[in-house]
């Protein structure tokens, strides 16, 4: 559903109003350039009072609404027996159709408990793609990760609607080739986040469905980023046009054994759920519920959060809710590429995606164009993405460089927060940016750890090609901001 403007712009429009608000700071572009050095050329570790637009990332920094701030207030902190947990246990219960429920805080907590139970060493866990915290956690347990994605999802400039489908074929013959026996089981990831929040289909999930009781399979359904898969559903899959948004979520969590989320996505605030309705895996899983989380009644989360997660499930049944942010993605996605600027495309949930390899072409994976990139759009606007590329991988035990499928910026869009003022803006300074881009120039670690060093490596830039692109600037904006 869009509203129509007479003018016959189109633009989407903001079915909330903002009711409490945060000051900004946008420091001059001289001082984005100190805190970004400041910063080892790393959006992670940037202070967020140097930060204009944070889009880093849409875990646990959504917009919550009035009704999730009031619910807030009657909160029940009793250890056992709380109201607040028969309430979200309830809600889960009525959205998905799950009777078990397993409170933790966040979604990693989850894939640590469902990898414990049921990966063994030597198993493997086919998936349409990996998630980092997932991958992690099966690897620890001894298990690995098959990526059983159709072609089209690493095409970045795609026609294709649901770049999340796994391919069946792919998947049946790797069950044939592995053995059943060595399938710990079969993880659907929903809005699949690393090829740019693609989503998959019902009739995927169905299929996925199919072939798990074919072959005596658990399907687990990472449902961290469902709000935007449910709205591409209604929008690109033709049999669920005329469905509500309550409809398509039953018929995608009915396909599931076990479902699992981040609520610092789904659900508007923070902490993490497993729901089931096999009591076998909930026993299984209980007791680690209790070893790694918390007592059963809140599992790590502040009470507070599971009343705003419970209202925020409900507004996620609401269309005009969760289409905001996908909405707003496309937006800026084909603003930018009316201007040139490559991105992921079709728009997926999550953020908009920006293909570095086609930004900067000039630069080697060696010299991580995407982290370059993400550093450039930070000096050019004070918002800050998140590089996901080269940066983002581990060398190899000899040293060398893992070079990645992609090299993205993604500029994520915190559900609810941003205005569409906000987002005309950044669209402005990329491609601004765009225009400059032979400025953009390499960078190198400076200080790199040996695990996950995107969080916390910091680098250096190649030559003086920051204080260049800053003077630019000058040149072009006077004294703007
Ligand atoms: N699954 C998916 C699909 C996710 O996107 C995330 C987190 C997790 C699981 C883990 O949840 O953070 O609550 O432990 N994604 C964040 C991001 C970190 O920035 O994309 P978590």
């Amino acid at each position: 559903m869009t509203v129509k403007f007479y003018s016959g712009e189109e633009i989407p429009l903001e079915m909330h109003k903002v009711r409490i608000v945060q000051k900004l700071n946008l420091p001059p572009v001289e001082e984005r350039v100190k805190a970004m050095k400041e910063a080892g050329y790393n959006t992670f570790l940037l202070q967020n009072q140097d930060v204009y637009m944070d889009m880093l990332t849409d875990s646990g920094v959504n917009a919550m609404s009035d009704r999730q701030q009031a619910s807030m207030l009657v909160a029940d902190d009793s250890y056992a027996g709380s109201t607040t947990f028969t309430r979200l246990q309830q809600k889960i219960e009525e959205i998905f159709g799950t009777k078990y429920f397993l409170p933790t805080h966040q979604g990693r907590a989850c894939e640590n408990i469902i990898s414990q139970v049921f990966v063994k060493p030597g198993t493997t866990v086919p998936m349409n793609y990996h998630f980092t915290t997932t991958k992690a956690h099966i690897t620890l347990n001894g298990g690995t990760v098959e990526e059983i994605f159709e072609d089209e999802a690493l095409n970045l400039e795609s026609t294709e609607l649901f770049k999340g489908n796994m391919d069946i074929e792919k998947l049946t013959a790797l069950i044939e080739e592995r053995g059943a026996d060595k399938i710990a089981f079969i993880r659907v990831e929903a809005g699949t986040n690393l090829i740019g929040g693609q989503p998959h289909s019902v009739e995927n999930l169905k299929q996925v469905r199919a072939v798990c009781d074919q072959y005596g399979l658990k399907l687990v359904y990472d449902i961290s980023l469902l709000a935007d898969n449910l709205h591409f559903i209604k929008e690109r899959e033709e049999a669920y046009k005329n469905a509500s948004i309550r409809e398509i979520t039953r018929e995608l969590s009915d396909q599931a054994h076990i479902l699992y989320f981040s609520a610092r996505k789904l659900g508007f605030a923070r902490g993490g759920a497993i729901c089931t309705n096999s009591e076998e895996d909930y026993l299984a899983m209980r007791e680690y519920i209790t070893l790694y989380e918390g007592f059963l009644t809140y599992g790590g989360m502040s009470v507070r959060e599971m009343e705003a997660i419970t209202v925020g499930l409900e507004e996620t049944m609401d269309e005009q809710y969760i289409s905001q942010g996908p909405k707003f993605i496309q937006y800026m996605s084909d603003e930018l590429q009316k201007k040139g600027v490559p991105v992921v495309l079709p728009a997926g949930g999550l953020g908009c995606h920006i293909d570095a390899s086609r930004f900067v072409p000039h630069l080697d994976q060696t010299a991580y164009p995407a982290g370059a990139l993400a550093a450039a759009i930070y000096i050019a606007s004070g918002a800050r993405g998140m590089e996901r590329g080269t940066m983002s991988e581990q060398r190899d035990e000899e040293g060398n460089e893992t070079l990645s499928h992609m090299e993205l910026v993604r500029m994520a869009m915190p559900r609810r927060v941003f205005t569409l003022s906000q987002v005309k803006y950044v669209v402005d300074r990329i491609a601004w940016l765009y225009e400059n881009r032979e400025l953009i120039g390499g960078m190198t670690f400076v200080e790199e750890p040996k695990v996950l060093r995107f969080f916390f490596g910091k680098l250096d830039a190649t030559s003086d090609w920051p204080e260049k692109l800053a003077a630019k600037f000058r040149e072009d904006f006077g004294d703007s901001l």
